[in-house]
């Protein structure tokens, strides 16, 4: 701050007239002693009877010369010297503010960070503007504006990222034109799954998967999983979940050679037959081919290598008895909008949920081959267990094959950082085209989130602190954009809790 008296703008033209003139000024310039002409001089050059003539017939209304300090509009600096001691600063001093905040005042930037197709999202935080998107729409475009329907979704727990799923890729596509939802629900509520209120509102009921025996089953050698990728597809889930069985150690050669024999062994077998079963496939774990020109040593060491995958998946089926120990469960089937698998009954920690989560994702894709015509969101809740481990070797096999099927993949996950850089996950989550980041707590994961979705670095500061419902959105290469997720009373009650429902209901 100046201690300085300061003039406001357009006060000048006024003080500068009423002024006392400089009146060292000695020599009169050459263009005031020209008629009309001298109206250009500035009053600090004139002589005060020059200066005080000039002032007066400008005030007669006389049409004489009109200097032009007197009009409006940007005013001449007559003095120099008050330049210098900053009589023409402004008077106040501007508002503090970032470039991202005074976008707003620039309607050409806050006018598009969506078109209008697709599924309302919510409204930009900031210009409150509509933002809508809705991978299969933009999937489909001509030209594409993403590349991959595929979507994720981080945030801390009780962000919003489960409410945000049900509202934008369950309830709101199922409203669209030949769109279904299959979803893979993990949290409990009560003595259920969160999407089961959900899923009867919609008139389906989910497939519970349990531990006990109880529940619904998933066959590995189910006939639509060889009908997802072939042999190669069947042989891959096999040694995927013979690693998730043995606490993620991945199959040697020779363990990988011993399934591949076990799987053209059994299908051969069943050809034409009843469906096989894990139970069919264990004895040829082990088994050794009589065609390959083996050493004695050799046979030995592949016969071991199939009875360490033998025991592993003997031990993981002994466990989950019921689970995954026979054929799929007639219920198992795309008949409504929407499929829940319900996986709330089993074990937080262990095999059983990638298991079923490897499992479930090619029985889908091979059923989808017979049912085309559907684009189908598939919801992971607790994603990371397909994302970050064994299973996702499985994804990223059929992330082409579910493109051509009109599958968008949505994993819901907490943090990215146990990501490896190197792993098929880190592959997965890079290749998504549809991010939504609610809050991250930890100054690592935020960082983490920017990094990889190459977002604003101001960003990582706004994803620390986002309210519940608030987050990042960005899709394909456009820029972020601060959205809240609105929801109709309706979908808020739905989306929530049983207690809610039963306040709609009635
Ligand atoms: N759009 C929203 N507007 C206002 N409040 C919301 C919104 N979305 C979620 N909430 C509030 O946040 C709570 C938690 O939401 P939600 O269950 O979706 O979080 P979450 O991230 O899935 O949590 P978790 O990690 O435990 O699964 C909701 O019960 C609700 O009270
Ligand atoms: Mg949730």
């Amino acid at each position: 701050m100046t201690s300085e008296p300061r003039t406001r703008r357009g006060e000048h033209s006024k003080r500068s007239g009423d002024r006392p003139l400089d009146t060292k000024v000695s020599k009169t310039p050459l263009l005031a002693k020209i008629p009309v002409l001298k109206a250009f001089v500035s009053p600090d050059s004139l002589p005060i009877p020059a200066a005080q003539e000039q002032r007066e017939t400008t005030q007669s209304g006389r049409p004489v010369d009109v200097p032009p300090w007197t009009l409006p509009g940007t005013q001449l600096r007559a003095s120099a010297r008050h330049a210098r001691r900053g009589w023409y600063a402004p008077a106040a001093t501007g508002a503090p503010s970032t470039t991202r905040q005074v976008e707003v005042l620039n309607t050409a930037i806050v006018a598009a960070p969506t078109g209008t197709e697709g599924v309302v999202q919510g409204r930009d935080n900031l210009s409150r503007t509509l933002i809508s998107h809705d991978p299969a729409t933009a999937y489909n475009m001509q030209p594409r504006q993403i590349t991959s329907p595929n979507v994720l979704i981080f945030g801390t727990v009780g962000s919003g990222k489960s409410s945000l799923a049900k509202t934008n890729y369950v309830l709101r596509p199922l409203t669209l034109y030949h769109r279904r939802a299959v979803v893979y629900d993990k949290k409990a509520d009560e003595d259920h799954g969160e999407y089961t209120d959900l899923a009867h509102q919609l008139g389906s009921t989910p497939l519970m998967f349990t531990g006990d025996g109880t529940g619904t089953r998933l066959n590995m050698l189910d006939p639509n999983i060889i009908r997802a990728q072939g042999l190669q597809g069947q042989t891959l889930l096999l040694s995927t979940v013979a690693q998730i069985a043995r606490n993620d150690t991945p199959a040697t050669e020779w363990e990988a050679k011993a399934i591949r024999h076990a799987v053209v062994t059994t299908l051969q077998r069943f050809q034409g037959g009843r469906v096989a079963t894990p139970a069919d496939l264990l004895p040829y774990l082990g088994e050794v081919p009589n065609d390959d020109d083996l050493s004695p040593e050799s046979k030995e060491r592949l016969h071991q290598a199939g009875l360490s995958v033998r025991f592993a998946l003997e031990g993981l089926l002994q466990e989950y008895s019921g689970l995954l120990d026979g054929e799929t469960s007639k219920d198992v089937d795309l008949g409504h909008k929407l499929t829940v698998f319900d996986l709330s009954g089993l074990p937080d920690t262990g095999p059983a949920v990638p298991a079923v989560m490897s499992i479930g994702n090619m029985w889908l894709m091979g059923r989808l081959r017979s049912d085309r015509g559907y684009f189908t969101n598939v919801l992971y809740e607790e994603g990371w267990h397909l994302v970050d481990g064994p299973a996702a070797r499985v994804v990223k096999a059929g992330e082409k094959l579910s493109r051509a099927l009109g599958i968008s993949t949505v994993f819901l996950m907490h943090k990215g950082t146990d990501i490896p850089a190197d792993s098929p996950g880190y592959t997965v989550v890079q290749e998504a085209q549809t991010v939504h980041i609610f809050r991250q707590d930890r100054p690592e994961d935020a960082a983490w989130a920017v990094r990889t979705f190459n977002l604003d670095p101001a960003s990582e500061e706004i994803v620390m602190n986002l309210q519940p419902g608030h987050h990042l959105f960005k899709y394909g290469s456009n820029p972020e954009v601060h959205v809240q997720h609105i929801r109709s009373r309706w979908e808020a009650a739905v989306t929530n809790t049983d207690g809610a429902i039963a306040q709609v209901a009635r």
